[in-house]
């Protein structure tokens, strides 16, 4: 089972291709997902550390080439567990003043991924 070492919180063993802002949020942080996992908020956004996958959806790249985020944050709700990963969780509900965390996500990422390079930074 994939390691997830979440920054402030400890190292979680995972389920292989488990959604990764679903492992993040059952293994006790708060993350945001005012989306409902659909690539379309950037709440979910993370920073590695380590183990950034080599490979982001179509609607990710979208998402944060819109917002100007390319080479800064990935979307959890856009990546799926299948490798050992480090990173730290960048907007959370205690912190957002927010009165729900949003919609959960769907066990699959959504929209339907088309999988793509990380773009060129
Ligand atoms: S972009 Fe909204 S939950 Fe991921």
């Amino acid at each position: 089972m994939p390691k997830l070492q979440i920054e402030g919180f400890g190292t979680f063993a995972v389920g292989h291709g488990q959604r990764l802002v679903r492992a993040i949020e059952t293994n006790g942080v708060d993350i945001l997902h005012r989306c409902g996992g659909y690539a379309r908020c950037t709440t979910c956004r993370v920073a590695f550390s380590a183990g950034e996958p080599p490979t982001m959806t179509v609607a990710e790249r979208d998402k944060l080439d819109e917002k100007g985020l390319i080479g800064q944050v990935r979307l959890s709700c856009q990546i799926v567990c299948d490798n050992d990963m480090a990173l730290r969780p960048l907007m959370t509900l205690s912190e957002s003043g927010l009165p729900d965390p949003g919609p959960t996500p769907h066990d699959t990422v959504t929209p339907e991924p088309a999988w793509v390079s990380l773009p060129e930074t």
